[in-house]
């Protein structure tokens, strides 16, 4: 039996209609939802990753600030400009693309968000929030996540989790967040120190992998049957290609032939980031509104 896809791509645009159909009622009310975007130097990948989100957001009749720092801002810069958005009624949503260039302290950065405009969910109050259960915004990767899993009916409750990377921005909130009453699921996080890591990740009824290298995951290494979830977004120089690189998950895609689910490649995982990124945004101009 071939594998069921894990489409994020049109669950994705599923909820950023919703998004736009929120977004249109607040703006009713004279609000309009806007998130600051701010990316700090040139990278290539964090470049396309905030034009894909200002790009969702404008769609989404939203309004993205974008602010574009070059890469010699100091830290004193840096944190006056997230001083200035705090302060700016206007703004309801904060993000600083990570990674920061080397000479910033990134988590000064992030500890300068105020939580309330935290919309990534990456400040330490934020996380304590998320994992104590309190109100407050999810992380958008871990919550993408689990919103495909809901929306193709993967089974979670009782289900073995067994996550392979421990980031701060995947493997650990998404740790925390299946471990909830309402996921209810075991969970194994795997990380560079972890021995024997076939061992583990053979017991998984849910793989996520979630380290940052292409295709580490191979067959051998996954359950018949299992739902396998990519949340890698690698770049591998291939000079045939005009872009000159190709973009694979930390899955090999021969995996695809043994699991019972799988997210694709692109258009699994990364489209809901942005889709959960937005809703977001709206539930912050939403509670200002309260
Ligand atoms: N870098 C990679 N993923 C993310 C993300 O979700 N948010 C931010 N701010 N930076 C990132």
């Amino acid at each position: 039996m071939s594998a069921t896809i894990l489409d994020g791509k049109t669950l994705g645009l599923k909820i950023r209609e919703s998004v736009k159909v929120r977004a249109a009622a607040i703006k009713d009310k004279g609000i309009i939802p806007c998130l600051a975007v701010v990316l700090v130097g040139e990278d290539p990948a964090s470049l396309s990753y905030v034009t894909s989100k200002e790009k969702a957001l404008t769609e989404a009749g939203m309004e993205s600030l974008d602010l574009r720092l070059p890469e010699n801002t100091s830290e004193e810069q840096l944190l006056l400009v997230i001083a200035d958005l705090n302060k700016n009624d206007k703004v309801h949503g904060i993000l600083v693309q990570s990674p920061v260039p080397k000479h910033i302290n990134e988590e000064r950065i992030i500890a300068a968000i105020l939580p309330e405009k935290d919309v990534d969910c990456f400040h330490p109050v934020s996380v304590g929030n998320m994992i104590l259960e309190r109100p407050g915004f999810l992380p958008c990767t871990p919550y993408g996540v689990l919103a495909l899993l809901r929306e193709y009916n993967v089974p979670v409750s009782g289900a073995h989790v067994v996550i392979v990377g421990r980031s701060n921005i995947v493997g650990k909130p998404l740790a925390n967040l299946l471990i909830r009453r309402e996921y209810n699921a075991t969970v194994t996080l795997c990380h560079t120190g972890t021995k024997n890591l076939e061992y583990h990740t053979l017991q998984a009824d849910i793989l996520v992998a979630a380290v940052g290298k292409p295709d580490i995951i191979k067959p051998e290494m996954v359950k018949e049957g299992a739902a396998v979830i990519d949340v890698g977004i690698n770049r591998v120089p291939d000079a045939s290609l005009p872009k000159g690189y190709r973009v694979c998950g930390d899955v090999d895609p021969a995996v695809a032939q043994k699991c019972g689910f799988f997210t694709p490649v692109p258009g699994g995982v990364g489209p809901m980031t942005i889709a959960m990124l937005l809703q977001n945004v709206i539930e912050a101009a939403e509670w200002r509104l309260k």
